[in-house]
């Protein structure tokens, strides 16, 4: 999805806590990746969260970090986070993460940050995947460490049983007009989400299965629970990293 239709999106939504799908309690969301993330991350650096949206996350999250950075593209999404979840460490700004100079502005401000990604990278094509990945490779610098949760293909076909089961989802029903929502989810299966990162300059130090949790119920009252993958990674280190000739180049397209 491009920046402008997600303003569109944004702007379309009402400005009630919660509205977007994944607009989740930061209790069962962002509380339960902040171990995952703090087992290998130093919680002094500041931490960027990379495609913010309404910031629901971005506030829980900045009770455990000095200073938090919300970066998103649609400027939609960042005035509905400064209005709905201000803090005194937080700052939102429109940001396009897929311009390597934007990151490269950012890391001469900030320094090697922690990055929190949920939920972004599946909606966008695969060039621009590897784009974003360049970028937040220039936040995290040497020394910070990404957390990620994020849509695969397995997400997709749960989504697409549940929708032809009849289930009542509006707001998932929506998202599958709208967007694609299901039909484009990648990057594919989960062991591929891995790949892509270690095809394109990261040491991933963990990752695995993640519910992601929905602001929408099932027809039998149960919050509507997501089948999706989280991975903890960081930047490779220069000198190990021939782009090219690394094995890990190789496999990106397989
Ligand atoms: C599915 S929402 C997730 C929002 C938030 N991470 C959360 O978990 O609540 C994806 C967000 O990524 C943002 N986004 C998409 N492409 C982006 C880009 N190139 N740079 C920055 N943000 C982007 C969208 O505007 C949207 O707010």
């Amino acid at each position: 999805m491009t920046g402008t239709a997600w303003d569109a999106f944004w702007s379309g939504l009402p400005t009630e806590r919660g509205a977007a799908l994944w607009d989740s309690s930061p209790h069962l969301t962002a509380a339960r990746h902040l171990p995952l993330l703090r087992e290998h991350a130093d919680p002094a650096l500041p931490l960027i969260d990379v495609g913010c949206g309404s910031g629901r996350q971005t506030r829980w999250l900045a009770r455990h970090f000095p200073r938090v950075l919300g970066l998103d593209v649609a400027e939609a999404a960042v005035e509905l986070a400064a209005a709905l979840h201000p803090a005194p460490n937080v700052s939102y700004r429109r940001a396009d993460l897929l311009d390597e100079d934007t990151a490269r502005a950012v890391h001469a401000e900030c320094g090697d940050a922690n990055v929190y990604l949920r939920g972004v990278l599946h909606q966008l094509a695969p060039a621009d995947r590897v784009r974003m990945l360049t970028s937040i490779r220039l936040l995290l610098g040497g020394t910070g460490v990404l957390f990620a949760q994020e849509l695969t293909e397995r997400t997709g076909w749960y989504v697409a049983q549940l929708l032809s089961d009849g289930e009542d989802l509006p707001k998932t029903a929506g998202l599958a007009a709208h967007f694609d929502f299901g039909a484009r989810i990648a990057p594919a299966h989960e062991g591929r989400l891995r790949r892509l990162f270690e095809a394109n300059g990261y040491d991933v130090v963990a990752d695995g299965d993640i519910p992601l949790h929905t602001t929408e119920r099932t027809s039998g009252g149960h919050p509507l629970e997501l089948p999706t993958r989280y991975l903890v990674a960081r930047a490779s280190a220069p000198a190990r990293r021939r782009p090219g000739t690394d094995r890990r180049d190789i496999r990106r397209d397989s």
